[in-house]
């Protein structure tokens, strides 16, 4: 062996030798800090403690992900980003093309991920042809939650259109119960908001307009229905829902305190951790309308020296992708598994729901990403639409006004 190949030979060696002995550390920053969501990331932290992993948490409270995202950008201006970072949707490209996500194709590759994720979920995953990010879950954003002992009292079913809903909604306020449990903060807002969306809009409508941010769909008369449900639903709110937290509105839901929410399915994670059944305690259902609002938590690994923390990125990225992590976590968090080849046995009714609904929504083309969780858009986009949503909500703005500024707030954020 001539010495340039020998020196190669031993180099080698020394790295495969140091990143095997090197003891697997993350910094993980997350907004999992729920009743549910605590639970459900805990099972990451026993996995990737059980595998020699050392984990340092670093939790942002804010659902939704905003604050999370703005400790983000502080930590990684400073020169020193997390080891590993919820991120989501096209923010994972976004942080790519910045030159601050690591590639785990590798991982990915070795752990066969192209054979086990639908290609609808691999594909926000990738960057510029290289894996930049690993899927936990997929969320679906239509649902509307009940309390199933104030629906039977009422002698009220869940909703099928939204005018069902209306008519539920009064009844319910005429009987003294606050009918719609929500929390007044920017997300929520575009939480309703989209599931409104979707249902009047219809799939293709609102492709048009949250994804392809096409003016005619952004200023159709649809549209302006939509902002019209939302004046209609910001009446069956309470008095006090400025600012608070969604799992507080999901605990009015459980507490008998309120009847429905319109929430993802993180909500669930809410009432199972509180001990809660599904038909029996609370009841699930698709906001009225056809289609599915996926959103699918990953985790994506950012640029950082050392060995120690490489191979905890790599040990992390195999965890997450896991088939039996995929499932236990997913029984806590709400949400379905991403993974393909995950048995759902032991998931309940509503869960089913969703990958019945998941499957068949792919198949007629109405499988849609979630502009409200950063699925469909870029930052600035959903932003600005964000922006005008809950300014319509919080104030008397008519619709057709509503309109007018959602036109002007996409074109100006181009
Ligand atoms: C979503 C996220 C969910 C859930 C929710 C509330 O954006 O995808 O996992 O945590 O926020 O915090």
């Amino acid at each position: 062996m001539n010495k340039p190949a020998f020196a190669a030979v031993v180099a080698a060696a020394f790295v495969s030798a140091s990143s095997a002995f090197a003891e697997p550390q993350a910094e993980v920053l997350h907004w999992w800090t729920s009743g549910g969501e605590a639970k459900s990331v805990a099972v990451l932290q026993q996995e990737f403690a059980a595998n020699g992993g050392t984990w340092t948490d670093m939790p942002v409270a804010g659902g939704g992900g905003d604050a999370a995202m703005t400790a983000l950008r502080a930590r990684v201006l400073s020169g020193n980003a997390p080891t590993a970072v919820q991120l989501k949707g096209p923010a994972i490209q976004e942080w790519y093309e910045e030159g601050a996500l690591a590639d785990i194709s590798a991982v990915a590759e070795a752990e066969g991920w192209a054979n086990v994720l639908p290609a609808s979920i691999a594909g926000h995953m990738q960057c510029e042809g290289a894996w930049c990010a690993a899927p936990v879950n997929v969320h679906r954003v239509d649902w509307i939650w009940a309390n199933a002992d104030i629906l039977t009292a009422n002698g009220i079913a869940m909703p099928g259109t939204w005018d069902e809903f209306n008519a539920a909604a009064e009844k319910l306020q005429a009987a003294g119960i606050v009918p719609l449990a929500h929390g007044g903060q920017a997300w929520q807002d575009a939480t309703v908001f989209e599931a409104v969306a979707l249902g009047i809009l219809g799939a293709d409508g609102f492709r048009k307009a949250f994804v392809e941010l096409d003016e005619n769909a952004l200023t159709s008369d649809a549209m302006v229905a939509v902002f019209d449900q939302m004046r209609t639903m910001r009446g069956y709110v309470d008095r006090n829902f400025s600012g608070r937290d969604w799992n507080l509105a999901t605990a009015m839901v459980m507490n008998g305190e309120a009847a429905f929410q319109i929430m993802g399915d993180w909500a669930k994670g809410e009432f199972l951790a509180a001990g809660k059944a599904p038909g029996v305690d609370f009841l699930c259902a698709s906001t009225p309308g056809d289609g599915f609002l996926y959103n699918v938590d990953s985790f994506a690994m950012f640029n950082v020296d050392g060995e120690d923390k490489r191979a905890g990125q790599a040990l992390l990225a195999k965890l997450i992708v896991g088939k039996n992590f995929q499932k236990v976590f997913n029984l806590n968090k709400g949400s379905i598994p991403a993974r393909t080849d995950v048995a759902l046995d032991e998931f309940d009714s509503c869960a089913h729901l969703s990958a019945r609904d998941m499957a068949a929504s792919s198949e007629s083309g109405s499988l849609l990403p979630s502009y409200a969780h950063g699925m469909a858009l870029r930052g600035a986009q959903s932003g600005a639409i964000t922006d005008v949503v809950t300014a319509h909500f919080n104030s008397d703005m008519s619709s057709a006004d509503a309109v007018k500024m959602l036109a002007e707030a996409i074109a100006n954020s181009m």
